[in-house]
């Protein structure tokens, strides 16, 4: 069975996901991604892009600054309002979040209800919370801890606290303050998207839920701008293509789940996230929001710049209503190795296999020769890799026995391993093991890209 420590062990094993900081001790909620986390990021970010930008086209890419000017936050309603509720334990200390010490005791409760509701409504359950970390139940009052991360950015006068150059809090606020200069400077006209994958941080309360919750993350976001009585029909539409989008990602449907927000913000139309099954149970992999307009609206007031729409067909003049999509690559990141992360009983002992898609694996093909220390097979296994290296995503190994090589690469999700030996010197042919059957087949050298490309349908 998978488990969070299974997941958290190997990827720090098999350089996929390092604490960051690691040999300082660590630094809370912050991860770095190893060899082969970059890599398989990269393919997710890919694929990503590839589905919601390069194959529409009415979506158009974006990259803006993680600084803005610090109006765009009180716009946005970050400023005044994105904070979580904090309680803390007077034994240990231990900082929790409310929301999810009720989600324990199976109390709905929501980040948006004022200090004095939580309070209400903690008090009444003080008896069943327990802190997560030494199981006491003796904790401060909740307090609202905002998760604005603010810099000294600019700020020559140490008045730093007054006027805060934040680090953004989400990606989407960058598109929706670059939505005029987008339609101003292309070719796009309502309905239309903007998307961005880029950082955010936040000052995430609780730190216990490896690539979950994170406080430096990346976020890929879509934001499509419409008109107001094509809001629900679009929305409806984005939340079908953005199902599909994780089935073919690779993700089981019977790990994923739509859950329905219940309170929804007072300008918002209707808002559901994909839940994923992590080893630590469901819990939201993405959100796709209706928004109405906002967003738009508050950015027009804050910077007194006009933001409608002029639709030169009609001649009708509106404020565009927004739907969104949102997704962290690292949560992805999580998903797509607790999916692939499988246990195969191979002669009494236990293999552990990453099942990674062909599109998402790492590495595609490993070049072995047999043995390290002869020098024909080490030349021949060269040549091979660098032949294939230009058309795949390959690793020269040849460390250890063949079998240890083998296990490596099964935990990396190798999908193909070519091993040169002996016979590959008198008849030019290697043998090629599939990473999920583990069937041997000898392919002549010359025949190993068309069969890859087979393989790989390129
Ligand atoms: N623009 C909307 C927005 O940011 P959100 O629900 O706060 O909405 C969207 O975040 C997505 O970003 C989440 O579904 C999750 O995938 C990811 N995300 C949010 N906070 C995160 C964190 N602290 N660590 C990792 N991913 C996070």
């Amino acid at each position: 069975m998978v488990t969070m420590e299974k997941i958290v062990s190997l990827a720090k094993r098999r350089g996929f996901i390092y604490p960051s900081s690691d040999i300082y001790g660590g630094f809370a909620a912050i991860y770095d991604y190893g060899p082969y986390g970059v890599e398989l990021e990269n393919n997710i970010k890919h694929v990503w892009w590839r589905k919601v930008v390069l194959q529409r086209e009415d979506i158009v890419g974006l990259d803006s600054a993680i600084f803005m000017h610090p109006k765009i936050w009180e716009a946005s309603g970050h400023v005044a309002g994105f904070s979580d509720p904090l309680v803390e334990c007077k034994d240990c200390h231990t900082r929790s979040r409310v929301d999810h010490l009720l989600t324990e005791i199976k109390i709905e409760a929501d980040e948006k209800m004022s200090e004095e509701e939580i309070n209400k409504i903690f008090s009444e359950n003080k008896e069943k919370i327990k802190c997560p970390n030494c199981g006491k139940k003796n904790f401060t009052d909740a307090k609202k801890f905002n998760l604005l991360v603010k810099s000294n950015l600019g700020n020559f006068t140490g008045n730093w606290d007054k006027e805060p150059a934040y680090l953004r809090g989400e990606t989407c606020q960058g598109i929706y303050v670059n939505y005029k200069n987008v339609l101003d400077s292309t070719r796009v006209k309502i309905p239309f998207g903007i998307a961005q994958i880029g950082k955010a941080f936040r000052n995430e309360i609780t730190a216990r839920q490896f690539l979950f919750r994170t406080r430096e993350f990346e976020q890929m976001e879509m934001q499509y701008f419409v008109h107001p009585d094509k809001e629900m029909e679009e929305y409806e539409k984005l939340r079908k293509a953005r199902w599909q989008y994780y089935l073919d990602l690779g993700l089981k449907k019977e790990h994923l789940k739509w859950n329905k927000h219940k309170n929804l913000v007072f300008y918002a139309k209707a808002a559901y996230d994909i839940n994923y099954k992590f080893p630590f149970g469901f819990d939201e992999l993405e959100g796709v929001h209706a928004r109405g307009n906002y967003d738009l609206s508050q950015h027009a007031k804050f910077s007194g710049k006009d933001l409608s729409y002029l639709d030169s067909k009609t001649g009708e003049k509106y404020i565009p209503h927004v739907i969104e999509s949102s997704v962290g690559v690292g949560r992805t990141v999580f998903a797509v190795l607790t999916e692939a992360y499988t246990e195969e009983k191979v002669d009494k002992e236990t293999r552990v296999v990453m099942k990674f898609p062909k599109r998402l694996a790492p590495i595609q093909v490993a070049v072995f020769p047999l043995l390290r220390n002869k020098p024909k097979l080490v030349k021949k296994a060269k040549e091979i890799f660098d032949e294939l290296k230009t058309g795949y995503t390959c690793e020269f190994d040849d460390n250890g026995n063949i079998g240890k090589r083998y296990r490596r690469q099964d935990e990396i999700g190798t999908f193909y391993c070519i091993t040169v030996d002996f016979d590959s010197l008198d008849n030019n042919d290697v043998t090629v093991r599939d990473r999920d059957t583990m069937k041997q087949e000898r392919i002549k050298i010359k025949e190993l890209d068309s069969y890859l490309k087979e393989q790989y349908g390129k």
